[in-house]
């Protein structure tokens, strides 16, 4: 027999954010194994099932789960969508205390069990949870990593490419800082197949991305999920993709260059905090913290973001 190794992924939280993310996985092939827990083992069963029942149609990948830790076992990455999800008219941030508490519960059942494994927190209020997951895990730099404005860039990515009638893939625009309402672009680098975003014009010449242009389309990126919330009660999809491409790049050591949660050592003056700024990301999670250009406007939006994240932490003893 030969020994072939094979990739597992495991999830924490069989719900709607959890299982989108199995079955991007399953129709990707992103991992040989998934393994998905839920506190709740009849959902965790049901799901494993209904992804189960797929797979004949989708990348050969054996699927498990139930109410038992020891099915993330081994795992190679390990991302937690578990916990309170926001409702209409709730902040990510009003999730702080609740959550912190299941992280923190959580984290050393986990690593006990995934050792190795890089951990991607969403639940939110993710950038929070990172900093008090990587405390609590005491795991090396890199390895515990939080979602963070990976999806926010995306969207920011999707409307420009709308407006500008390109393809999403065509647009490069970060939206950096907390994955939340302190959430900024960086406009100053960013660009539409290779122009800065600035000097797109449509068809008759035009200038299609002034500073109001601007503002309004980081302002729908940075608040769609209130609205997605308020329309059918929660986000998954979106999300889900954007996890199924972070644990990609771990299992497959890409060097993906996108931006994600990490705890920063001075960075543009924030010390200890975890936010979203460009990283390399591959095996063994967060490979390099990446430096990126900011202009005076921006860098202010960055210290603002840090300091939202640091009263929070504060308010929860951390
Ligand atoms: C969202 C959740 C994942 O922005 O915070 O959709």
């Amino acid at each position: 027999m030969v020994n072939v190794r094979t990739t597992k992924l495991g999830i924490i939280g069989a719900g709607a954010v959890g299982t989108s993310l199995a079955y991007a996985a399953l129709i990707r092939g992103a991992a040989d194994q998934i393994g998905i827990y839920d506190l709740n083992p009849a959902r965790a069963e049901a799901q494993v099932l209904d992804l189960a029942h797929g797979t004949p149609f989708a990348h050969r990948t054996r699927v498990a789960g139930g109410g038992d830790l020891d099915v993330i076992a081994a795992s190679d990455v390990v991302v937690i969508t578990a916990g309170a999800s926001q409702q209409p008219g709730q902040t990510r941030l009003d999730l702080v205390t609740t959550n912190a508490e299941i992280i923190r519960a959580l984290m050393p059942q986990l690593i006990k069990r995934a050792p190795e494994a890089v951990y991607i927190i969403v639940t939110n209020p993710v950038d929070v949870l990172t900093e008090v997951a990587a405390d609590v895990a005491g795991l090396r730099r890199g390895q515990v990593i939080g979602s963070g404005t990976t999806l926010d860039s995306s969207r920011l990515r999707w409307l420009v490419a709308e407006r500008a009638g390109v393809a999403p893939r065509d647009v490069h625009a970060l939206i950096l800082g907390e994955h939340g309402d302190s959430a900024f672009p960086l406009w100053s680098n960013a660009t539409i197949g290779g122009s800065p975003i600035q000097d797109w014009v449509d068809e008759t010449g035009a200038k299609i991305f002034d500073d109001d242009a601007l503002a309004d389309l980081a302002n729908q990126a940075v608040l769609s999920a209130y609205s997605i919330i308020a329309g059918k009660g929660a986000t998954n999809y979106a999300v889900g993709l954007a996890c199924v491409r972070l644990v990609e790049a771990i299992l497959r050591d890409e060097h993906m260059v996108t931006p994600v949660s990490t705890v920063l050592r001075d960075y543009e003056g924030v010390d200890g905090i975890a936010l979203s700024v460009p990283c390399v990301l591959g095996a063994g999670g967060v490979q390099r913290v990446l430096r990126v250009a900011m202009d005076p406007g921006e860098h202010d939006a960055f210290q603002r973001s840090g300091e939202a994240m640091r009263a929070v932490l504060e308010e929860i003893g951390q």
